[in-house]
């Protein structure tokens, strides 16, 4: 190796000891040589011995502070050998200083020297017991160092790493976004870049390594550590599927639970559904009425203004507000004629007995039901039954059913009495007005269709 190439490594910290004896040996040479031109020159008196300096400072590179003081010590001799041939120029002041200084320069650049190669032991120390993987590239592609984490971690030989392009180990899947990776870092003036990408082992897997890179423009090379995630990766990557199943079965159970919870409901309302036809059963074989007055409550729910969910509620509890009748007897339901004061207060017992069948539940469909079989015979004035409720003290849904159940009573024919025409029925129910009705509601049912709500026989059609 030739003496430069040493002083470069020298400088750099990656000098052997055979390069440093090299360097030293220059040094002494030309300290040798600037002596021997001195005395040739004489013409030139001391000024060639100011030259010293150079091999003081090459004796300081080669070997630090002593380095820096042996040639101290050799300039100090030549100097006096100088001293003594020229016959004692200056006394001994001369001498004194020329030697003082060789020595104070020789010691001062071994000192830093020395520091600066301690500095680079103790980096060169980290580098090569990092745990973390440590690299430089050169901007054409290719690893220009790698430190012994770099090469346990991916199994090859330093040699091996360096001898062929970085991209020959990245996974095929990650080529495209490590160019990118590169690219911006080497072209778009990216300052530090982190990325993931993979790397082939010697074995043939492949680990996950996160980068942090900075380019260093001027020596066009890429600056890298990395440390090896693939355990961590592959514990997110189980995570991940993890909560993937985890959302699928979840997904799955609630479309379980859905279609249960909808069954359910459909075997709910048929279970009112025929539960009111039960009630309705011993009057009205037809079962008409009961699906008359779902539609006709609907409709006047909805010209009121009542709320969707509130419309619907009724559409399913306004069937059952004769519920009671259950418990009334076959004698007084069909009797024919007109009824005694007891057989009355028997058929008006209807209303409680049915609020009672239908009381304590915690369903708001029942709850509503209960308060319609309750009031749907109070009177606007306070006159109905069973309680005497007056004006608002009688629960909406009830005021509502009222209306709907007697004008249907009216248009259809009973045992006891031929059906009421449309016009008549309208009359009656307007005239009730404010005595049997509440008029907001008589107002609501006399703006939709009389003629609609009296045909009413095809549910399904109505609703729709
Ligand atoms: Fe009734």
């Amino acid at each position: 190796m030739s003496p430069l190439r040493a002083l470069r490594l020298r400088l750099g910290s990656g000098a052997s000891k055979v390069d440093q004896r090299a360097l030293f040996g220059l040094a002494c040479l030309l300290a040798a040589g600037i002596f021997a031109l001195a005395l040739a020159l004489a013409e030139l008196g001391d000024a060639l011995l100011f030259l010293l300096a150079l091999p003081l400072a090459l004796g300081a590179m080669a070997s630090g502070l002593r380095g820096g003081i042996a040639l101290g010590l050799l300039c100090s001799v030549l100097a006096g050998a100088w001293w003594l041939e020229r016959a004692y120029p200056e006394d001994g002041a001369w001498l004194a200083s020329h030697v003082l200084a060789c020595l104070l320069v020789g010691a001062l650049l071994g000192g830093i020297v020395e520091s600066r190669l301690r500095l680079g032991r103790a980096l060169e120390h980290l580098r090569e017991h990092s745990l973390d993987l440590i690299a430089t590239a050169s901007f054409d592609g290719y690893f220009t160092s790698v430190n012994p984490a770099f090469t346990r971690t991916l199994g090859y030989s330093a040699e091996e790493l360096l001898s062929r392009p970085f991209l020959d180990f990245v996974h095929p899947d990650d080529v495209e976004a490590t160019l990118a990776a590169v690219a911006e870092l080497t072209q778009e003036g990216r300052d530090v870049l982190d990325f993931r990408n993979r790397y082939r082992t010697k074995d043939g897997s492949y680990r996950w390594l996160e980068w942090r890179t900075k380019p260093d423009l001027a020596a066009r090379e890429l600056i890298a550590v990395a440390r090896d995630v693939t355990d961590r990766k592959r514990l997110e990557e189980h995570e991940h599927a993890y909560y993937e199943r985890l959302e699928r079965e979840v997904a799955e159970r609630t479309s379980e639970l859905e279609l249960r919870n909808a069954e359910l409901e459909e075997a709910r309302r048929e279970l009112l559904h025929r539960l009111a036809l039960a009630a309705e059963y011993r009057d009205d074989d037809t079962f008409a009425h009961t699906e008359r007055i779902r539609v006709s409550v609907a409709l006047l729910a909805h010209e009121l203004g009542l709320p969707d969910e509130e419309v619907a509620l009724l559409r399913e509890a306004a069937p059952l507000h004769d519920i009671g009748k259950l418990g009334v007897s076959d004698t007084v339901l069909l009797k024919p004629g007109t009824l005694s004061s007891e057989e009355v207060a028997h058929m008006r017992a209807h209303t409680v007995l049915g609020a009672r069948l239908l009381s304590g539940s915690s369903s708001r469909v029942l709850q509503l039901a209960e308060e319609i079989a309750r009031g749907h015979h109070e009177w606007w004035d306070g006159s109905g039954y069973p309680h005497g409720l007056r004006g608002e003290e009688i629960p909406l849904c009830a005021r509502i059913v009222a209306v709907a159940d007697v004008f249907d009573a009216l248009t259809h024919a009973r045992p006891y009495k031929p059906a009421w025409s449309v016009e008549e029925a309208v009359a009656e129910i307007r005239r009730l007005s404010g005595r049997q009705f509440d008029p907001r509601v008589v107002d609501a049912f006399c703006r939709l269709d009389p003629y609609r709500l009296a045909a009413i026989d095809d549910v399904h059609k109505q609703v729709a």
